[in-house]
């Protein structure tokens, strides 16, 4: 498989470190220096899940050069869609893909790379050739935004790219993914309800998902620890080390983590690809967002190496080694 083409969409609104020090107790210096996040885009109540992966989508097969019909698999990563049942089939009729089938793919944080690496299971498989691969979250909905923990964080967006089958050498280079659910109370979004009895025989409960709950600490540690680990295996199935990559594009949590990451990997700044500053944490969406801005600024060029890793709530982590170019 190779990837042919990337797109991103992005709210126009945003909320800077100096707004959301008016409304809890923290203050720019902070947040920059623990996170190294300037601000955060977020969409209005006009804005849907499903507009903005298709606003993405359909600028990744602009860039590919292929049309909506030519698509036989959408895969939507999110764990924020419009509709519990899943919105791919949403992006589907958005952008006129009548062709494909779609559907979504719940990872958190490490969505994307989970859907890229699934994605080429049905290429390699010859299932299908033209596969759309979107990344995308609205965090914002899920916030408490009286929690200086966690809402410094969560960004909106959406990233996509273009998967096509090829003849001429697969750019999945290697790849591996990892889950561990003993972690899973460190970030949730958990369901409660409450109990209702039916009748005298069935009970069941009715209730809502409640807001991001976060152990900050626990969650800096494991990514530390796991991200390094993970991309040294994705690269030994790729036959390569960390050496031969041109670019680091880890899902845009943190600096700091992006930065004790590249520490481990002995990977210099000049490699990272980084816009967290700009957009803070849009789960699913920020390794696709990352990708594209730096495909459009020519920063990424035909035939380079990049080493990808997105890593969150599960736990889940996983990194795919690409080559970008037709
Ligand atoms: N503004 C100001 N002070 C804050 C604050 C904020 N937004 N949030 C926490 N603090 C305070 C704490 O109350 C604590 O004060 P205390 O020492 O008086 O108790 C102090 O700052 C240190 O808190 P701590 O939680 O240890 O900070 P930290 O250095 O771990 O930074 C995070 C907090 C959330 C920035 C950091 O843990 C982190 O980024 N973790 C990873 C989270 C993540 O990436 N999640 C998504 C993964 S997909």
């Amino acid at each position: 498989m190779t990837i042919t083409g990337s797109g991103s969409a992005t709210p126009d609104q945003f909320l800077s470190n100096n707004d959301l020090a008016l409304m809890v107790d923290t203050s720019d210096e902070w947040i920059k220096a623990r996170t190294g996040i300037g601000k955060r885009h977020l969409a209005s109540s006009s804005v849907s899940l499903s507009q903005l992966s298709a606003q993405a989508a359909s600028k990744a097969l602009e860039m590919s050069g292929l049309a909506p019909n030519d698509l036989d698999l959408i895969l939507l990563a999110t764990s924020s869609p419009d509709d519990l049942f899943g919105s791919a089939c949403q992006v589907q009729s958005l952008i006129g893909a009548s062709r494909a089938v779609a559907f979504d793919l719940t990872a958190a944080c490490s969505g994307f790379v989970f859907a890229l690496v699934t994605a080429a299971q049905y290429i390699r498989t010859g299932s299908y050739r033209n596969v759309l691969v979107i990344g995308a979250d609205i965090l914002s909905r899920w916030v408490d935004w009286n929690d200086r923990g966690t809402c410094i964080l969560f960004g909106d967006g959406a990233g996509a790219i273009v998967c096509q089958a090829t003849e001429t050498g697969d750019r999945l280079l290697g790849f591996e993914m990892c889950s561990d659910g003993s972690q899973n109370s460190s970030l949730n979004l958990g369901y409660q309800g409450l109990e209702k009895s039916l009748n005298t025989k069935a009970e069941i409960t009715q209730g809502n998902y409640q807001f991001i709950t976060m152990n900050g600490r626990e969650v800096y540690r494991f990514a530390v620890a796991k991200v390094p680990e993970v991309i040294e295996k994705a690269l030994y199935h790729a036959g390569l080390s960390a050496a031969d990559l041109d670019w680091l594009l880890l899902h845009q949590a943190n600096q700091r983590i992006i930065d004790a990451v590249a520490d481990r990997l002995k990977i210099t700044s000049e490699k990272v690809i980084s816009n967290v500053a700009e957009y803070g944490n849009t789960s699913a969406a920020s390794i696709p967002i990352a990708l594209d801005e730096a495909i459009r600024q020519r920063k990424v060029k035909d035939g380079d190496i990049i080493a990808t890793s997105g890593f969150g709530a599960g736990l889940s982590w996983g990194s795919a080694i690409i080559q970008w170019g037709k």
